[in-house]
């Protein structure tokens, strides 16, 4: 138990100060760090930790060498949850604590996922490790005033847009704002009501939710019966505009796309130069027919991505 003792104290350096769950497999997780907040951007990640001899919330038991506990650390973008208990605007800088947004991975018994089911056994009080190095180019720094900001997540990729809607709202942003998350159920919406608040605060703001898996998705019988669309198929559809409330044109449009690598869809480049999409349709392509850029370290783009796998 010393060695357990030793383990903590040496790499833990931070408290849960309260964690919400949505349900059993997708929780809000908020943190305190010993000695104040690490210097962040929102749209930034910073890791999360915690020794593989910590409990798991699957029964699976936590086997470890027992005279050296090894730390399991993962990247959490930093969410926001964007208003405070009066329902005013709340921008992550004013936020006594650290947000993350986190989902239950799910993977066969032979390969269990080794951080998040030990995440999902926090209690309030307990410890963890938090990098204080914020990590991370996908951020709002190249997004101008009057520009239309198209915000496109799937499940909890939508974490860094919350930090980012607050910081662009909170800097009296004057170009229209509109979010788009995918997910599979309604219940996997954390902050559903949230952005319905801020779309009463700040006319400029619209938040759209499209689920997958609802029987609205799959069936045809149901009275509210869309059928399954993936982001893809809304932004490939002429419709979009009327959704969003706005067109992607490359002069005054900047947008952010975060979760799922296939949702992105990012292409290679084949030896002659040309940029090859995956057989997939993914958002990456449709932006770039709609003559948009992939922001790219060598050559700044319109399209910012963050691929969480
Ligand atoms: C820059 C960055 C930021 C990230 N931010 C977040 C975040 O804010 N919230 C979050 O829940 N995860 C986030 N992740 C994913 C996170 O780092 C871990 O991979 C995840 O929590 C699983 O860890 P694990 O050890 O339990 O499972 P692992 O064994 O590491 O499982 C990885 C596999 O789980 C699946 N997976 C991982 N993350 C997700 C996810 N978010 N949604 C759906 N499937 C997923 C993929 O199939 C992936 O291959 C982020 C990843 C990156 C690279
Ligand atoms: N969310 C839950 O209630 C739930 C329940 C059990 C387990 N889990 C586990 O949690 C983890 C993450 O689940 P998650 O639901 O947060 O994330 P996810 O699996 O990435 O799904 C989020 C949304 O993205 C959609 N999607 C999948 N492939 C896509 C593509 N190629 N292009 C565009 N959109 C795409 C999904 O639709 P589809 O419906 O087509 O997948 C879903 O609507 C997984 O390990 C999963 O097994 C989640």
């Amino acid at each position: 138990m010393r060695v357990l003792e030793t383990f903590r104290e040496a790499n833990y350096n931070a408290t849960v100060e309260e964690i919400h769950f949505a349900h059993d497999e997708l929780m809000i997780l908020r943190v305190v760090t010993d000695g104040g907040k690490p210097p962040f951007a929102a749209g930034q990640y910073l890791t999360l930790g915690l020794g593989d001899c910590e409990p798991r919330v699957d029964g699976i038991p936590s086997v470890w060498n027992v005279d050296a506990p090894r730390l399991i650390r993962r990247a959490y973008s930093v969410s926001c949850p964007m208003l405070d208990e009066n329902n005013r605007l709340l921008h992550c800088d004013e936020c006594p604590f650290i947000e993350f947004y986190i989902v239950l991975v799910q993977r066969p018994i032979d390969n269990p996922p080794p951080l998040t089911p030990r995440l999902f056994a926090l209690k309030r009080g307990d410890r963890l490790a938090v990098g204080m190095k914020p990590h991370g180019h996908y951020s709002i720094d190249a997004v101008r005033n009057g520009d239309n900001v198209l915000f496109a997540a799937t499940g909890t990729g939508e974490a860094p847009h919350n930090a980012m809607i607050a910081e662009l709202l909170a800097r009296k942003h004057q170009g229209r704002i509109t979010a788009v998350t995918c997910v599979r159920r309604k219940y996997d919406l954390a902050y559903l009501a949230a952005h319905r608040q801020l779309e009463q605060l700040f006319p400029q703001y619209r938040y759209i939710a499209l689920t997958t898996r609802e029987p609205e998705n799959f069936d045809p019988e149901d009275p509210g019966y869309v059928g399954k669309r993936y982001l893809q198929d809304l932004f490939s559809s002429s419709d979009y505009v009327d959704t969003v409330g706005f067109e992607l044109q490359p002069e005054d449009t900047r947008v952010f796309l975060c979760g799922s690598p296939s949702m992105i869809g990012l292409p290679t480049l084949d030896s002659t130069g040309t940029l090859v999409f995956p057989e997939s349709l993914g958002m990456a392509e449709i932006l770039t027919q709609k003559g948009m850029h992939l922001d790219e370290p060598s050559r700044p783009g319109n399209v910012h991505f963050e691929k969480y796998w």
